[in-house]
């Protein structure tokens, strides 16, 4: 959630062509900034992530009429109070290059059945969508390697530790919705003790539901 220099942010871009270059000139710019400032998430400083999002056609995750300003340092609507995020598709795309498996909680349901239409025409198989409060996990799948939440909790839901497997990382941000949050990151070792490490202040929409 650092701020880097978008030279196009400001600018509308249509075509095909323009799309590919206020995409690589976003990563280009990801990248500089979290060179510059070692305090960045490690995400920002792995070519392995900024290859992937080099690929990702952000665009495709925005309203049409948004499009030519997908690729700017802001975010944008994408419907029912939200921005753009899983409720967009665009991160479960990113996280789809980047692991074997990846299911996706969204909790409305309308964005959750038109995320889950828009990765399956777009080639990304395997994303599961599934509407669903994100506070409760998906035990079926459990227990997962990696859980990444992208809205922020006034507490860290037990469900998730519960479906973290050993060894595994749970990313989430915690506070009230009114105050920038603390990205926080969850290891669970091999015993399954659990290790909290504050990574740094962050700003999400709040979770909706039961939490
Ligand atoms: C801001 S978006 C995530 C943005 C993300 N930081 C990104 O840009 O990649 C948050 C999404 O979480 C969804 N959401 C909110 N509460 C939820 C819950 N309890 N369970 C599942 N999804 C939830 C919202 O509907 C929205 O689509």
């Amino acid at each position: 959630m650092k701020p880097f220099n978008q030279p196009d942010a400001g600018h509308a871009v249509e075509s095909q062509q323009a799309y590919t270059q206020a995409r690589q000139s976003m990563v280009a710019n990801i990248r500089d900034m979290a060179a510059a400032d070692r305090s960045w998430v490690a995400g920002a400083r792995s070519e392995k992530v900024l290859a992937v999002m080099s690929r990702v056609p952000r665009h495709c995750f925005v309203p049409q009429a948004l499009r030519p300003h997908a690729y700017g340092n802001h975010p944008l609507p994408i419907g029912h109070d939200q921005t753009i995020g899983t409720g967009s598709g665009y991160q479960a795309a990113v996280l789809s290059g980047l692991a074997g498996q990846v299911y996706s909680l969204e909790v409305v349901p309308q964005l959750a059945a038109s995320v889950a239409r828009l990765l399956a025409a777009l080639g990304y198989a395997n994303v599961s969508v599934k509407a669903g409060d994100g506070c409760l996990g998906w035990p079926v799948h459990a227990p997962y390697d990696r859980i990444i939440v992208t809205a922020a909790a006034k507490h860290i839901p037990q469900p998730l530790l519960d479906q973290l497997k050993p060894g595994g990382r749970l990313v989430i941000p915690v506070g009230g919705h009114a105050e920038f949050q603390q990205l926080q990151l969850i290891t669970k070792d091999a015993a399954g003790q659990l290790q909290h490490q504050a990574i740094e202040p962050v700003r999400f929409v709040p979770f909706i539901g039961a939490e």
